[in-house]
């Protein structure tokens, strides 16, 4: 699915509704940390969406390059750079979405939450920006160990006062994006037809694919599930292996944001039935109170948390492994934001 199409399906909706002649809203997106190796690609697909007519690209240091490079594309969009903190609130004011791919990536052997020490402090003092210049913000968290950086920052704007649950999002998108390629592959199916949902959270054994509800269906065998399920947990350090000791995803990754701001930027459009998973506050899911699931997006944010449908017994027995490590990364980001 192409944002292009998709935007297009998007107008040609309005259209059936009667609203052809009405202007695409004038919509500002930061990108913060947008001079990294997810940062500038995000910028280019950013720069490449019609929905967007603000592109403002923030980061300690290189972005009049990106911005420079990135503003010359012929798109809607104007594209202003900003560097360190001095220009944040610049950067970050009328902002109506806000993506966040600040901080370090993982090296070989590292896991995500290894991240923590560094990425913590540099989540809580952009949060913190953005409870002050841009509130009302739809804020789509990249950041590792997200399982810990979105309750992190939604301790953060509570204590600003700002806190909507509605606003703040963890971006798992990647993990659905390698959960339908993979699919696609073992089933045999053309993978721009296919959807699987992810849910849970955003690191090794709480991501957890629901390949029993994916779609076009195929009958894969227990162990194929298995292996599948197994290398969508693992496709992170996939890449973290291949790229030894050069970082991590950020081709995949900048494409999966893309796809996931767009969704944002077409639900704050007031476009229905925009579906995708991600890490939210939630609390009908499970007992833990940030999961990810299907989540419809819409004018104010998260519009409704579907529910995770039926499970096979594979899947319940992953779903009540994955509640341990994922409730200790929840409390580990609310005690660092609380101190
Ligand atoms: P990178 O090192 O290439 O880029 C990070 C950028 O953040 C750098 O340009 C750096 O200057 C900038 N930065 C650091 N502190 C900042 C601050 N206070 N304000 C603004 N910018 C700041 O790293 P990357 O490969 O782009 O990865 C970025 C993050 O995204 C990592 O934490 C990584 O683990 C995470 N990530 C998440 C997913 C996901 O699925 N959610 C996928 C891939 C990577
Ligand atoms: C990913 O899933 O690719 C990211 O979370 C980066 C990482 O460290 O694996």
């Amino acid at each position: 699915r192409s944002i292009h199409s998709a935007v297009s399906r998007s107008r040609s909706h309005l259209a059936r509704r009667g609203y052809a002649t009405e202007p695409v809203p004038e919509r500002k997106v930061a990108i913060l940390g947008a001079a990294g190796g997810i940062g500038q690609p995000l910028s280019l697909l950013m720069k490449l969406n019609p929905l967007v007519s603000t592109l403002s690209l923030y980061d300690i240091a290189g972005t009049p390059g990106v911005a420079a490079d990135v503003s010359h594309i012929n798109s809607r969009s104007e594209v202003a750079g900003y560097a360190g903190e001095e220009e944040l609130g610049k950067a970050l004011e009328g902002a109506d979405v806000v993506i966040i791919p600040a901080g370090v990536p993982r090296k070989p052997g590292m896991t995500r939450d290894d991240l923590f020490n560094i990425n913590a402090g540099i989540v809580k003092s952009l949060a913190t920006a953005i409870a002050k210049y841009c509130p009302h913000a739809l804020v789509n968290m990249i950041s590792n160990p997200v399982n810990s950086t979105v309750p992190i920052a939604a301790e953060v704007f509570k204590k600003a006062g700002t806190y909507d649950e509605k606003r703040l999002f963890g971006v798992t998108t990647l993990d659905v994006v390698r959960a339908k390629t993979f699919y696609a592959g073992k089933a045999k199916v053309p993978v721009a037809d296919v959807n699987v949902p992810v849910i849970g959270g955003h690191a090794g054994v709480t991501i957890l694919p629901l390949f029993s509800q994916a779609t076009p269906s195929a009958n894969l065998n227990a162990d194929v599930i298995e292996a599948l399920t197994k290398r969508t947990q693992d496709g992170g350090t996939e890449v973290v292996t291949a790229k030894a000791g050069k970082g991590s995803a950020t081709l995949s990754m900048a494409y999966a944001g893309a796809i996931f701001a767009d969704a944002c930027l077409k639900g704050l459009n007031g476009v229905p039935d925009v579906v995708e998973c991600s890490y939210v506050q939630s609390n009908i899911i499970s007992e833990l109170p940030f999961f990810a699931s299907k989540v419809r997006i819409g004018k104010n944010g998260v519009e409704e948390i579907l529910g995770l449908g039926s499970l096979s017994d594979f899947e319940q027995e992953g779903l009540e492994k994955l509640k341990s490590e994922l409730k200790s990364s929840i409390e580990k980001g609310i005690k660092f934001a609380s101190q």
